[in-house]
């Protein structure tokens, strides 16, 4: 069984406030919140006023994906908005470590996120020092797009690195997660499954991550 983290990215901006009661009185996990900055991914979301407001409406952890350049700039400014875990990209940072090691001074756990073309094997020196991994399973930027199958790959391999080390890390998959790959994503070793359309596209959303969370 793996968590469940529904993207708000698919939710409907106008009813967001019944969106998260939805989120909240469901079986999900976490809520999956992207930021974007137009630079690091060709795409502008939304940012911190709104996630101060979401927080408000639920009591369930914050999973916050930056997809943005220079996360060190914020993550303080994350942290007094909400969030619990905050997910930097290997891309974006060339002081990794530095990133990781401010995210946790702050109180937060700290996640890799990592694109569809970045070898899991760059994660080797980091990955004692993180709790999660986020495995990009299409490009970062938008929601609805196709699950890249290569990811089933990268899950296994990672997986194999964290036991070999006897490590707890989680490994989330992001992008075009559905009924059709939960289930081997999850035999393959993932612990946490982000679900944007998904889950909110879903005639029935709350159904849709119960399904998820049975698999
Ligand atoms: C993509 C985002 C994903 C996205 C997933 O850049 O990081 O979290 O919201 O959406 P779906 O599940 O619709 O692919
Ligand atoms: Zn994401």
């Amino acid at each position: 069984m793996a968590l469940i983290a529904p993207s708000l990215l698919a939710a409907d901006f106008l009813r967001l406030e019944a969106e998260l009661r939805m989120f909240d009185e469901s079986e999900a996990d976490w809520l999956h919140l992207d930021v974007m900055d137009g630079r690091f991914v060709p795409n502008i979301s939304f940012g911190l006023p709104v996630i101060e407001s979401l927080r408000k409406a639920t009591r369930k952890p914050f999973d916050v994906h930056l997809m943005i350049l220079e996360p060190e700039r914020y993550a303080e400014q994350f942290k007094a908005a909400g969030a619990d875990i905050l997910t930097v990209h290997l891309e974006a940072c060339p002081h990794l470590h530095r990133n990781v090691q401010q995210i946790k001074s702050l109180g937060m756990k700290a996640g890799v996120a990592i694109n569809p073309h970045t070898p899991v094997a760059l994660l080797d020196d980091i990955l004692h020092d993180i709790d999660l991994i986020c495995l990009m399973s299409v490009n970062p930027g938008f929601g609805g797009q196709a699950f890249i199958p290569h990811t089933l790959h990268k899950v296994r391999q990672l997986r194999q690195l964290i036991d070999s080390r006897g490590l707890q890390v989680d490994i989330e998959i992001d992008g075009g997660v559905g009924d059709k790959n939960a289930a081997d994503l999850i035999a393959a070793g993932a612990t946490v499954l982000v679900a944007g359309n998904s889950v909110f596209r879903a005639p029935d959303p709350k159904a849709a991550i119960s399904r998820l969370k049975t698999l």
